[in-house]
């Protein structure tokens, strides 16, 4: 199948510059590069001399932020999604969005191909490949890296260097980084074993517990529908109120998540994360979730949504009919969860300390053990006779 032209996914680092550049080698065809902005405090000034120079026809840089956290992150976090109840999926909810664009631009272009620097190995070839067969059937995905016979960091230099690429290559990290507004991923090097403890060098937006401030601060945010909407009263846009939890939350060390993952492609993969954001913004909405659903609906949403739909963005089935479905379940699950969280970050722990909502279904009267207290104590002796009665009259039956 010839290919003449292509849209590669391109972040201006080593591996996809060598794509650029082989794309145009082995294809013949012509690149265009496609960077977005997810709020990864990369410089992106650089990209655009880099593409060019290692010659695409056209270079596109977009600032995606405000898109990711409304349309992605935020249905993720009321979906309460959190995979294997460790991971936050920062890199793999950027997945499907980046992926979105490059077909959206492949069809604006003309293209017949889209391109990543993922390699054959992980989850995110999955997410893009999924994503561009679930948008455009039409659309040829090529993934360089999974054709090249390239086996190192150094023949890809030298593959660099020989075609002239203006990228200076710095002082080599040992580490496979995704970064975005909801989280860093951090892998390979010395992470790869799971006995050792990650070294403080690898983290950016957390300092170490060890270090952080010996008085605990507090913070309160406002909801709106399961949306954060507010920081200590104060109205933010989703981008700033991110940014400003991280930086809040990762200068008391908090989110840092280090685990052995099952990734989809049936390895194991000691994964470390550091997502100060997304760790204070769980708990808190969890915490307002347990005053304002009832009881089967925080059993159902936690037991049937929640894990579901973690696995499913994780396995990069983003662009799915489910995914579409269970995110109309839980925007009606959301109408009341509106309120305000109270939250006490100390040394690397977020505790939820207050929550109040005006949809409130705590009610003291009920719980109380003080004076005042309404619940009606004898009608529960006639309530257990029928909840144990199946137990009792097998207990019976056994007697006999
Ligand atoms: N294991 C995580 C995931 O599959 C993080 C992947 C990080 N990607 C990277 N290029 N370092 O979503």
């Amino acid at each position: 199948m010839s290919i003449k032209k292509v849209v590669l996914a391109y972040s201006g680092g080593l591996d996809t510059s060598v794509c650029l550049k082989w794309l145009q080698e082995e294809y013949s065809a012509e690149v265009i590069t496609y960077t977005a902005d997810l709020g990864q405090g990369k410089e992106l000034d650089p990209v655009e001399g880099i593409a060019t120079g290692t010659g695409a026809v056209k270079v596109f840089i977009e600032d995606l932020r405000e898109e990711f956290v409304k349309n992605y992150v935020f249905p993720a976090l009321k979906a309460g999604a959190i995979y294997e109840s460790r991971y936050v999926l920062a890199t793999a909810l950027a997945r499907p969005l980046i992926g979105k664009r490059l077909v959206e631009i492949a069809e604006e272009e003309g293209a017949d191909a889209v391109a990543h620097g993922c390699t054959g190995k992980g989850n995110d070839q999955v997410r893009f490949d999924v994503t561009t067969m679930a948008l455009n059937p039409g659309l040829k995905v090529i993934a360089p890296v999974r054709e090249w016979d390239m086996k190192s960091r150094e023949e890809e230099i030298e593959y660099a260097k020989k075609h002239k690429i203006p990228i200076t290559v710095t002082k080599e990290s040992p580490y496979s980084i995704d970064a975005n507004l909801w989280g860093r991923s951090i892998e390979c090097g010395i992470l790869e074993n799971p006995w050792i403890e990650p070294p403080e060098e690898i983290f950016e937006t957390t300092i170490s517990p060890e270090d952080a401030p010996d008085k605990p601060i507090y913070i309160e945010i406002d909801f709106i529908s399961g949306e954060p909407t507010k920081l200590d009263g104060k109205e933010m846009s989703p981008v700033d109120l991110i940014a400003s939890l991280t930086k809040i939350g990762g200068a008391n060390g908090v989110g840092r998540v280090s685990y052995v993952e099952d990734r989809l492609v049936g390895i194991k993969s000691r994964e470390t994360y550091e997502n100060p954001a997304a760790t204070i913004l769980f708990d808190a909405h969890k915490a307002l979730e347990e005053i304002t659903l009832d009881r089967d609906m925080v059993r159902y949403k936690e037991e049937k949504i929640s894990h579901e739909y973690s696995r499913l963005v994780y396995n990069g089935l983003w662009f799915s009919p489910l995914r579409e479905a269970m995110d109309a379940f839980v925007k009606a699950s959301q109408k009341k969860v509106t309120g305000t969280v109270r939250i006490k970050l100390y040394k690397g722990n977020c505790s939820v300390v207050g929550v109040k909502s005006p949809y409130s279904l705590y009610d003291q009267a009920m719980a109380t053990y003080e004076v005042g207290d309404m619940f009606d104590h004898t009608a529960a002796e006639g309530f257990i006779q029928l909840w144990g009665l199946p137990l009792k009259i097998k207990a019976a039956r056994e007697k006999k």
